[in-house]
């Protein structure tokens, strides 16, 4: 890694235990920016994921060879930056989204402090909608971060989507899995997928496609 992104990930790690945006009572009611717990609330957060799952992150794109990688939820761009690093070795690029404008604004200045701008587009808009417009390759490989109770209706999107090798990642698989369990019984009723959740961090749950 070199020291232009070692800096940008350290001061995104800084940032993520301080930094906080108050949604304006339009945006609370109008989205839940990845809010699960109490949609009254109207602080939102960060939430990078921690520094050992992005290194996983970067693994499985070297691993797998994934050139075309989604990640669903951007915030900050922390993990996109881990993302990136594999795309780099692998010759890939990274498609993100991110709704929310005061971590466009964010992201967008860490991708150009990182100097890495050339491997990354970032949609400014719903998750939906990036779906909707998808016209890249298949997908090698996806990582889900953002509004869990969505993921059924991405995945129905996205399943068409995928290369025939195709891994998913999907964070917070642990913490977060009671409101996971209705995507996790539609992949498992698809009969598509080979699942497997890893118990590191918040949980990463790898769908691997048979
Ligand atoms: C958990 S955070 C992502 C953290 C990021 N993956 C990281 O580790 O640095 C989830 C993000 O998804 C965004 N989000 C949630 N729902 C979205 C949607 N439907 N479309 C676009 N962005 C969305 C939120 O605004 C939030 O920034």
């Amino acid at each position: 890694m070199n020291d232009r992104m070692a800096t940008v990930l350290a001061d995104i790690e800084n940032l993520n235990s301080n930094w906080s945006c108050e949604l304006t009572d339009e945006q609370a009611k109008e989205h839940s920016f990845g809010r699960i717990r109490s949609l009254d609330e109207k602080v939102v957060k960060l939430w990078s994921v921690p520094r050992t799952t992005g290194q996983l992150l970067k693994s499985f794109v070297i691993a797998s060879g994934a050139k075309t990688i989604l990640e669903l939820g951007c915030s900050a761009g922390y993990s996109t930056l881990w993302l990136i690093q594999g795309a780099i070795v692998t010759g890939g690029h990274v498609y993100t989204t991110e709704i929310l404008p005061d971590k466009i604004a964010l992201a967008t200045k860490h991708f150009k402090a990182a100097e890495v701008e050339k491997y990354i587009t970032l949609y400014q808009q719903d998750i939906m909608q990036t779906l909707n417009q998808w016209q890249h390759s298949p997908i090698d490989l996806l990582f889900m971060d953002a509004d869990i109770p969505r993921y059924p209706d991405y995945f129905t999107k996205i399943e068409p989507l995928l290369n025939k090798k195709a891994l998913i990642m999907v964070d917070n698989a642990v913490t977060h899995k009671t409101y996971m369990q209705v995507f996790f019984d539609k992949v498992e009723a698809s009969n598509k997928f080979i699942m497997e959740i890893l118990p590191i961090d918040h949980g990463i749950a790898l769908l691997l496609k048979k």
